[in-house]
């Protein structure tokens, strides 16, 4: 894992941050080198809110000068910059892993774009190296879990048919 190569990444999604914007700040260390870059601009003056998608992330956006708003005080959110665990040759990604989980994905729902910033080593053939840890809010926790079953049962459908099976 390069940190050249994420540095880069952050870099690309640097560009995309326009003065006045409200950006989601992810977690993890991709994210997090995003955040010091930001920070970075924002000591040359650029006007930018962030809300944090982990308690990591609001520590150290605060400690390094961004303005930090709490997710329910946010009229609108422009762009969620985040890492990811994995993606495959279709972009789509694995997200979970540094367990954010709830939070991240609440941000990134609510946000009018978000850009996902990866290194190459996070490319897979197939979906799923890791065991990935699920959130669960005891609120409709039963309604929750079904819904999870059913999306694996789904999943396990489409890697069947995939086979050939
Ligand atoms: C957080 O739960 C994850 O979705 C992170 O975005 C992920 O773990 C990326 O972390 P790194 O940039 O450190 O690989």
């Amino acid at each position: 894992m390069s940190d050249a190569a994420k540095r880069n990444a952050a870099l690309a999604a640097l560009e995309l941050v326009e003065d006045g914007m409200v950006l989601g700040l992810g977690t993890g260390s991709t994210a997090a080198i995003f955040v010091e870059l930001l920070a970075e601009k924002v000591r040359d003056g650029l006007n930018v809110t962030g809300t944090p998608t982990s308690e990591a992330t609001d520590k150290q956006a605060r400690g390094l000068g961004i303005k930090i708003v709490d997710p329910g005080e946010l009229e609108r959110l422009d762009l969620t910059v985040d890492g990811a665990d994995e993606f495959d040759s279709k972009l789509r990604l694995i997200k979970g892993g540094g367990a954010a989980l709830l939070r991240e994905k609440i941000i990134a729902d609510a946000s009018a774009r978000m850009v996902v910033i990866a290194d190459a080593s996070k490319e897979v053939k197939v979906l799923g190296r890791f065991p990935l840890p699920i959130e669960i809010n005891p609120f409709a926790a039963e309604l929750t879990r079904r819904e999870i079953h059913a999306a694996v049962e789904e999943m396990e459908m489409g890697m069947r048919q995939a086979a050939g099976g």
